[in-house]
């Protein structure tokens, strides 16, 4: 391997750096190498690439700071950021020594498309890694994520074509500001301390988010009233789709067939269509238990002249629905869903309601799946 370039001024250095946060890392006290001060300004960087096995010193006490990061060296940084997967065979460029310390992290990040070679069988082993190929390496490892152009560098004319993406994304996620002049300096080589702080950047930013714990998924309930049964079975089915517990509206004086039979003019659903302050429906339970708990609310009914049967009424009317997020559903024969869900919405006077669902009367179970599913609880 070639000497290593050095780059001088430290100064420079840190207007090139890519600095997210540089501030909000706490300073090491002591780093463990004599060539990185406690107060410099990459050395928690160092530190945490260190600490996290991704680089280590170029001797026991130095870590050589200014040095060049040469693309051997990158491609085993990350290999080592990617957990050193097994590889096997040997990769096909002409500047790679077989059995050399970066054979295998060589390997892996050209099979991985994470660092190409230069063409003309060249990986370009011991070059100085520029900023624009770091960007370029990167967000290749990230995978090639879309990126909003955002504002220009004074000197985007001078970053490669292959680079402007990966640029982009750099810039946007944090993980490299410009130096001064708002100029990013594409073809300078960086230094071992700049690649420790844009590695820190990056793998702090993207570090996984902390799994879901048991029991923050939503609660749900699905709350329903049914004359004829049809709304009860779309409900059952929601509850067997998303684990939610039912809750059925249970009319005090439940509803007979007579009751229902909206041709005859004198039975009790036409007496109470005409007769609005008639439709005062009482049920037997109005909350269910651990009201409080339930963070998704299905509310379900058949539609009654075009618009909810009122029975639902005292459930929503009752119930104080702040916090929860309410997702109202229907049975009919043929209308829609109409205006039901706002009408309802707007007389419960709290709760987040989504648009609603009708269903037809004699609807599946698959119907229903193939709804829950869309709403993606
Ligand atoms: C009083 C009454 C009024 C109804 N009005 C309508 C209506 O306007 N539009 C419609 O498509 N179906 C209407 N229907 C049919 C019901 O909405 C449909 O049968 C529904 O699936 C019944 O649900 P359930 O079995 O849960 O009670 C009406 C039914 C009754 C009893």
């Amino acid at each position: 391997m070639r000497n290593l370039k050095r780059m001088g001024a430290t100064l420079l250095a840190l207007a090139l750096v890519l600095g997210m946060n540089l501030t909000a890392f706490a300073a090491v006290e002591d780093t463990g190498f004599s060539d990185v001060s406690a107060d410099a300004w990459y050395a928690d960087a160092v530190a945490y690439v260190r600490d996290n096995g991704l680089m280590s010193g170029t001797s026991a006490a130095a870590f050589d700071p200014d040095g060049t990061m040469t693309r051997a060296m990158l491609a085993q940084t990350l290999y080592r950021a990617a957990g050193s997967p097994a590889v096997s065979g040997s990769d096909s460029f002409t500047d790679t020594a077989e059995g050399a310390w970066y054979a295998d992290a060589v390997l892996w990040a050209s099979r991985q498309g994470v660092i190409s070679g230069y063409g003309s069988g060249l990986f370009g082993t011991d070059d100085p890694v520029t900023r624009e190929q770091i960007a370029a390496i990167l967000w290749r490892y990230a995978g090639s994520p879309a990126a909003e152009a955002g504002t220009d560098f004074a000197d985007e004319a001078d970053i490669s074509a292959y680079a402007a993406q990966a640029v982009d994304w750099a810039r946007a996620s944090g993980v490299v500001n410009g130096a001064d002049g708002n100029r990013f300096l594409p073809r300078a080589s960086a230094t071992r301390a700049q690649v420790a702080v844009i590695l820190r950047n990056y793998l702090t930013a993207s570090a996984p988010a902390e799994p879901e714990q048991p029991g923050e998924s939503p609660r749900v309930l699905v709350a329903h009233f049914s004359a004829t049964g049809n709304t009860a079975r779309v409900a059952n089915a929601i509850a067997e789709t998303t684990g939610g517990d039912l809750f059925e509206l249970t009319p005090a004086e439940p509803y007979t067939d007579e009751d229902l039979n909206w041709t005859d003019e004198n039975s009790r659903v036409v007496y109470e269509y005409e007769n609005p302050d008639a439709r005062n429906t009482e049920l037997v339970t109005y909350t269910p238990e651990n009201w409080d708990e339930y963070d998704v609310v299905f509310l379900g009914y058949p539609i009654w002249w075009y618009d909810a049967a009122w029975p639902v009424e005292g459930f929503v009317t009752e119930n104080d629905f702040t916090g929860k997020t309410v997702i109202p559903f229907c049975t009919s024969s043929s209308s829609g869903i109409g205006e039901s869900g706002q009408r309802l919405a707007g007389l419960a006077g709290t709760g987040d309601w989504l648009e609603g669902q009708r269903f037809r009367s004699g609807a599946s179970d698959a119907d229903v799946q193939a709804w829950t599913d869309s709403l993606g609880l």
